[in-house]
């Protein structure tokens, strides 16, 4: 009798680890990030065009449940003269986007990087009225945001205008020509043009304390006066070496403090030590050196990807996105620097790193 209840037992045992161990495999197969985090947030990647129409785009399908144009909406590349918008590849993201039912973050309404050169003069080269900029800055933010009202879930209307030095603000021709007012102005004429859009102000560095406070004392006088902002973007451009977890910890609390909904909206974690930023270098062109992904920058990173992810998850509660800056490490924006670099979860042949176990296994 008790060896044919253990005969039993142990072929129970048998089929539930059997069924189990088919699940799992079924599950590696069938499922993407988005459906991993389907309880947690959205999962974005930033594209360009070419990658909804080359193999890239069965990836992001299989992958991501949002996506942000990589260069698309800028005001540079979107309205290259004052009377001429260039609407192609930004329509062509929206509309693979709506076909697929993919969710789209726009980015963005007001930089002082990649702006139009027709944008801060007047015919004869002088600077324009700080009333001629406010009014520019105003037909372009209902022009682009109101063309995708309905489509556009989330924007990032105003980026990168906290300063990295000493200064509060950044010095740009905004400032030289509005002030700081243009700030304020740029989330009202936004929400204006799409009341129902969620609005983000964006920026890089935020785990670095002297930046964070600026930006947190910038959000909170904007909440004071009642601009229509809604949630800060952490851009998330980090290495192998930062941010620790306690600096990350520490600005998602300070900003969610606010009332504010965070998204980590450009995430890629450089294989090369030192704090990455987010900044623009110039001469990107610069020859590239031959460079390998070694194994020691694959343990570091996904270490890092492991740390971040679990952080991310247990604040859920506040984080609303996390989208990844490029699709695989085939092309990131980061190889322009002199050295390849190998930043994401799908290696140069889209197939996934072991980083991507780490992020996934929870
Ligand atoms: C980068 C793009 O990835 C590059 O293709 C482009 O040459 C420069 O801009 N912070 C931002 C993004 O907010 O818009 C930047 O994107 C990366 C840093």
């Amino acid at each position: 009798m008790r060896t044919r209840t253990l005969k039993f037992l142990t072929s129970l045992a048998l089929i539930s680890i059997l069924t189990s161990a088919a699940k799992n495999h079924q599950t590696k197969d069938d499922k993407g990030l988005k459906d991993y985090y389907r309880k947690y947030f959205p999962i974005g990647v930033a594209v360009r065009p070419s990658d909804l129409q080359s193999v890239e785009s069965q990836l992001i399908l299989k992958e991501f449940n949002s996506i942000t144009p990589e260069n698309a909406m800028k005001m540079g590349p979107i309205h290259p003269r004052e009377n001429r918008y260039n609407w192609r590849d930004a329509d062509s993201i929206v509309s693979f986007a709506v076909r697929n039912k993919l969710k789209v973050r726009g980015h963005t309404l007001c930089w002082h990087a990649q702006t139009p050169s027709w944008l801060f003069t007047d015919s004869a080269g002088n600077n324009v009225s700080k009333e001629v900029l406010l009014q520019r800055l105003k037909s372009h933010i209902l022009a682009v945001a109101g063309r995708y009202k309905g489509k556009v879930y989330a924007w990032d209307v105003v980026n990168e205008v906290i300063a990295d030095g000493n200064d509060f603000i950044r010095k740009s021709k905004w400032t030289e020509i509005a002030g700081e007012e243009f700030i304020a102005k740029a989330f009202e004429y936004a929400h204006e043009a799409d009341p129902n859009a969620v609005l983000f102000y964006n920026d890089y560095n935020t785990e670095i304390a002297s930046k964070r406070e600026k930006i947190y004392r910038l959000l909170k006088g904007l909440k004071e006066k009642g601009v229509p902002v809604q949630g800060v973007g952490l851009q998330a451009h980090w290495s192998v070496s930062s941010p620790s977890r306690e600096e990350l910890e520490e600005s998602i609390t300070k900003f969610a403090s606010l009332g504010l909904q965070i998204q980590f909206t450009e995430l890629d974690i450089s294989v090369y030590a030192g704090r990455q930023g987010g900044q623009l270098i110039q001469n990107q062109q610069r020859q590239q050196q031959e460079s390998q992904f070694t194994s020691e920058m694959e343990q570091k990173q996904l270490e890092k990807y492991k740390m971040v992810f679990d952080v991310f998850r247990k604040h859920r509660k506040h984080i609303t996105g996390v989208t990844f800056w490029n699709v695989s490490d085939k092309y990131s924006w980061l190889d322009g620097r002199g050295r390849k670099n190998f930043p994401l979860l799908f290696d140069q042949n889209l197939q996934r790193k072991k980083a991507y176990a780490e992020v996934v296994e929870f």
